[in-house]
C-alpha cells in the first residue's frame, strides 16, 4: 500500500515546480498576484491548475483545481488541504464544464498547450461556466503585438503561432496528438478577440510586463 504525500513533502515540490516555472512564464509572481486580485473572495477555479500554484494564493476564496495530471493533482490535494476541491478533467474536450458554475476561472501559463480552434472554444466554456458577474484571468506570454525577431523564444513562438493559425493547416492542426502541447502564443490581441467572440462582454490587459501578460474578461449577463 502506498503511504499519502504529507504536506510538507507537498509543499516541496510545488516550491520546486515554482522554481522551474518561472523560466516559462518571466515575473510569474507578479502575474499569479493579478490573477489572485480578480478571484478574491469568489468561488474560484484554477483551470490545468496543476500543483495549486495559483490555487495557495486564492485566500478567502472558495478554490477549485482543475488538471488532467494525477501527480500534480495529488500535489495539489496534499499541499493545501481541504483548502481546496479538486477535480480531474481533460479540457482537450466539452465535458469538463458540465454541471460547474463560478464566479472566476483563473488560468496561468497553460492555455497555450491548446491551439486556436480548442482555445475558442474553450473560451466559450469558461464563458458558460461563469454565473454573470463572473470574470475570466489568464496570464501566459502574450507578445503585444507582431514578434519581429527571429531567434529565441520569441521567434519559435511566432513561428507555431503563424503556423497554427494558418487556414491551410487547420486541419492538420486538429490532427496533433493528444498530450502535445500546441505551443500557441499569440498577441494579446488574438485573446481579445477570441474571449469577445465567446460571448465576454468587457475584455481587457490588465497588467503587462515585457511579452508577460494578464488578459482578464468579464461577463456581464
Ligand atoms: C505549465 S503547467 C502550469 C500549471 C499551473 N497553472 C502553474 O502555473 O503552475 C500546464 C498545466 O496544464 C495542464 N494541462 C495540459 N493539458 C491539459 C488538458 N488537456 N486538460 C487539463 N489540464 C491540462 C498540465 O497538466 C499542467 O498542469
Amino acid at each position: 500500500m502506498t503511504s499519502r504525500l504529507s504536506a510538507a513533502d507537498a509543499e516541496e515540490l510545488r516550491r520546486g515546480w515554482d522554481l522551474r516555472q518561472e523560466p516559462f512564464l518571466p515575473h510569474r509572481d507578479e502575474a499569479f498576484a493579478v490573477l489572485a486580485d480578480a478571484a478574491a473572495g469568489r468561488r474560484a477555479l484554477d483551470l490545468a491548475g496543476g500543483p495549486g500554484s495559483i490555487a495557495a494564493r486564492l485566500v478567502n476564496a472558495e478554490v477549485t483545481v482543475l488538471d488532467v495530471d494525477p501527480v500534480l493533482l495529488e500535489i495539489a490535494r496534499a499541499a493545501l488541504g481541504d483548502r481546496v476541491a479538486v477535480v480531474s478533467a481533460d479540457l482537450g474536450a466539452p465535458g469538463w464544464a458540465a454541471g460547474r458554475e463560478f464566479d472566476a476561472v483563473v488560468a496561468g501559463t497553460a492555455l497555450h498547450c491548446f491551439g486556436p480552434d480548442r482555445l475558442r472554444a474553450l473560451y466559450r466554456e469558461i464563458h458558460g461556466v461563469l454565473a454573470p458577474g463572473g470574470v475570466f484571468a489568464n496570464a501566459d506570454r502574450m507578445p503585444a503585438g507582431p514578434v519581429v525577431g527571429e531567434g529565441g523564444l520569441a521567434g519559435w513562438h511566432e513561428w507555431w503561432a503563424t503556423a497554427l493559425a494558418h487556414p491551410a493547416l487547420a486541419e492538420a492542426a486538429r490532427d496533433r496528438s493528444e498530450g502535445d502541447s500546441a505551443d500557441f502564443y499569440p498577441p494579446a490581441s488574438w485573446h481579445l478577440d477570441a474571449l469577445r467572440a465567446a460571448g465576454f462582454d468587457e475584455v481587457e490587459v490588465r497588467w503587462r510586463r515585457d511579452d508577460t501578460a494578464v488578459v482578464v474578461a468579464r461577463r456581464t449577463h
